[in-house]
């Protein structure tokens, strides 16, 4: 059965027909390729997937798209401006806390919802709000090491 919406995604809006039983990860992905937004276990255990729904991080293989009707989406896609990376983005870079990238996307998003709740968070906190994304390659201090710096920046 298919359903159409209107998805608000990046300040944008798109119209779509999709079945129902699509999830937003692969709407985002397949429909409106915004592929900056991975697919890893597809059950909600990784975190790759993050996407902010409202200005919460949240794992868009568990959400239908017709779910998401009516919210507001980000996706990494979102972040930079007429070409400037994010800070978080830039700091990424700069941190050396992308290794295969996978998990970037979806790090960087749950990073954001932090810092825009709480400019100056602490370790802790900036680790608890990472803790649902996880990576394979970087060991994780590097990844907060470049959240700090953009914290105390801000
Ligand atoms: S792909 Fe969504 S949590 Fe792993
Ligand atoms: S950089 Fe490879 S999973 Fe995090």
């Amino acid at each position: 059965m298919k359903k159409m919406i209107t998805l608000n995604v990046n300040d944008r809006e798109y119209d779509l027909v999709i079945p129902v039983n699509r999830t937003l990860t692969q709407v985002l992905r397949e429909n409106l390729k915004l592929t900056g937004t991975k697919q890893g276990c597809g059950v909600g255990d990784c975190g790759s997937c993050t996407i902010l729904m409202d200005g919460r991080p949240v794992n868009s293989c568990l959400v239908l798209a017709a779910e998401a009707e009516g919210h507001k989406i980000e996706t990494i896609e979102g972040l930079s401006e007429e070409g400037q990376l994010h800070p978080l983005q830039q700091a990424f870079v700069e941190h050396g806390s992308i290794q295969c990238g996978f998990c970037s996307p979806g790090m960087i998003l749950s990073a954001k919802a932090l810092l825009d709740k709480n400019p100056s968070p602490g370790e802790t906190e900036i680790r608890e709000a990472i803790s649902g994304n996880l990576c394979r390659c970087t060991g994780y201090q590097k990844i907060v090491d470049a959240i700090q710096s953009v914290a105390k920046k801000v």
